[in-house]
């Protein structure tokens, strides 16, 4: 598979995932977008109405991404991409560090390639999949957390 990083990487339908924080929580995601809107920089976020991600970010305005070197923190990214921060502290379980966010309230993940700071615009849920069943078969319809880019290293 093609292995993608920086930018390119987000904007890439398959990657072996970033770093999404919000509040004290870290979860993987490997579908993303960066792009313009509203004048804006934004990155676009899907995230499922399962995660806890999700339950902190509809408390929450803000979130980062943290965006590993292609074909790093693997070992990372598989735990903080199947445990969830309802019961597990993933830092520790996936012996990653915090760094404080620049901007936003939150954390990036220590050791990455490329970090967006953002605060939310917009909350888009998934209605409807025509054709995408193989996906939602469960009814775990993805939202879209638009962010503005508020910092970006
Ligand atoms: C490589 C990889 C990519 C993932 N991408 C996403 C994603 O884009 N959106 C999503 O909602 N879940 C995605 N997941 C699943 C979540 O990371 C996983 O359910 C996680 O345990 C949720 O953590 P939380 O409950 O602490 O939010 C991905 C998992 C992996 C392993």
């Amino acid at each position: 598979m093609t292995q993608f990083s920086g930018m390119d990487y987000l904007n890439s339908y398959f990657s072996t995932g970033a770093f999404v924080c919000v509040k004290d929580n870290v979860m993987t995601a490997s579908w993303g977008f960066v792009g313009f809107m509203w004048r804006k920089k934004c990155v676009i976020i899907p995230i499922r109405d399962s995660r806890y991600t999700k339950e902190l970010l509809d408390k929450d305005t803000e979130f980062t991404v943290s965006i590993p070197a292609a074909g790093t923190m693997s070992k990372a990214l598989g735990i903080c991409g199947t445990k969830s921060g309802r019961d597990t502290n993933k830092w520790e379980a996936a012996e990653i560090e915090k760094q404080e966010a620049k901007v936003v309230n939150t954390n990036v993940v220590k050791g990455c390639e490329h970090y967006f700071e953002c605060k939310i615009k917009n909350v888009v849920p998934m209605t409807d999949a025509k054709g995408l069943e193989e996906f939602y078969s469960t009814g775990d319809f993805h939202n879209f957390y638009i962010g503005e880019v508020v910092a970006e290293y």
